[in-house]
């Protein structure tokens, strides 16, 4: 069902009124009708009040009374959405009501589906804000520019371990390259990432949680698209509109991601709280790490976000973690052991190490990557 619409019509004519107040009733979106007037000056009270109208639909008879009626609106309550109505078809006046800053212009008589346009616009554009101020939710990015490194088994068993911690947890799967998560979770998917290209303005949270799959612990994945490239074309905006939706939605979201800084990633990264960047004690490792620490600084992802982590951690390498630590110029925030057995054996088997292996020491450690991530997340730095 369609989030409601709380709607304030301001008309003289009682005739026009009464046609739109039908209209109304018609359109797809419920829609309250929190007053019918005949001037602003009676609808000041709703407007002013504690919960006003999100949508004002307004009568301009002339521009100079529609300009100043809707400065008077937006000086009050910037929020409030206006649609101007008016029998005036001339560029000018639109060009000018809308300069003023009202949201729509519908000419009269009004066409049932422009009004039922202008208003799923308006509800639109209030979900994203109310998911921009519900964000609660938060956004953990794996990510490593090369891959096998273990993003994607970090990325994955981090959210079985939240999920089973009982926390409502999305995992998507960005990745570039490689659209591995679907193979890691043994999922067929109906749709992937693929369904949000070119559907920009159609995305909203129920289209989002439709598109995406749950797993059998409860998480649910968005998962990469099928056919390589498909996705190349998803542009930071929709990367944005994409986690401001998520972060309403979900308690917490994982995503597995990779490549070089393009402006998708470090959208991404805007909208992550912590990004985990996984490496394995190589020098070719240690050497790319230091070059994307230092370009990600630059970006303005310093080391409150970004967090490097061991994987495949021996302690008996040649190189140890202080040496890391002295070539990165960072902490180590986290290591995992390396396990090629049972992290083989999970991948084969399409289930999460919690499942699977929940007592060995692989799923201790990311087990314990998911507590020290949260304790991070509600340090408040984030
Ligand atoms: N801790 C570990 N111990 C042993 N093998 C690991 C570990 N983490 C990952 N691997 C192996 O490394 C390979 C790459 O892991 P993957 O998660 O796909 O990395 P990426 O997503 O960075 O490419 C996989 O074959 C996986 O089995
Ligand atoms: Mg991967």
């Amino acid at each position: 069902m369609p989030n409601l619409l709380t709607v304030l019509l301001i008309n003289s004519d009682s005739g026009s009124r009464a046609a739109i107040t039908a209209l109304l009733a018609r359109c797809r979106r419920p829609v309250e009708l929190s007053a019918t007037t005949g001037a602003l000056q009676e609808a000041m009270k709703h407007i002013e009040s504690e919960t006003p109208p999100q949508v004002v639909i307004l009568e301009a008879h002339s521009i100079a009374q529609g300009v100043r009626d809707v400065s008077t609106i937006r000086a009050i309550n910037p929020q409030t959405m206006i649609m101007v109505t008016s029998e005036e078809k001339h560029p000018d006046w639109i060009l000018t009501l809308i300069r003023a800053g009202a949201g729509e212009y519908l000419t009269t008589p009004i066409i049932l589906d422009e009004l039922e346009d202008a208003l799923e616009r308006a509800a639109g554009m209030f979900e994203r804000r109310v998911g921009a101020e519900d964000a609660r939710g938060k956004v953990i990015t794996v990510f490593n520019p090369s891959g096998g490194m273990g993003t994607t088994t970090i990325a994955v068993n981090l959210a079985a371990t939240l999920v089973g911690k009982g926390e409502l947890t999305a995992l998507l799967d960005l990745n570039p390259f490689s659209s591995d998560i679907s193979a890691f979770l043994d999922l067929n998917a109906a749709y992937t990432l693929s369904s949000i290209q070119g559907a920009e303005g159609r995305i909203d949270a129920s289209f989002l949680t439709g598109i995406m799959t749950r797993h059998t612990s409860g998480i649910k994945v968005l998962c990469g698209a099928e056919e390589v490239g498909v996705t190349t074309g998803i542009t930071p905006n929709q990367i944005l509109n994409l986690l401001t939706l998520i972060r309403g939605q979900f308690g917490v979201t994982v995503i597995d991601t990779g490549g070089s800084l393009s402006e998708r990633v470090l959208e991404t990264f805007n909208g992550s709280d912590l990004i985990l960047y996984p490496l394995t004690l190589t020098l070719p490792a240690l050497n790319n790490a230091r070059r994307y620490l230092k370009s990600l600084n630059y970006h303005g992802f310093g080391p409150e976000r970004v967090k490097v982590l061991v994987n495949r951690y021996l302690p008996k390498d040649d190189i140890r973690l202080t040496d890391a630590e002295k070539i990165l110029g960072v902490n180590i925030f986290h290591t995992i052991p390396n396990s090629y057995v049972e992290i083989k054996e999970s991948i084969y088997k399409g289930t999460p190490l919690v499942t699977c292996f929940p007592r060995s020491p692989v799923t201790k450690a990311l087990t314990d990557l998911a507590g020290h991530v949260m304790t991070e997340l509600s340090s408040g730095s984030h």
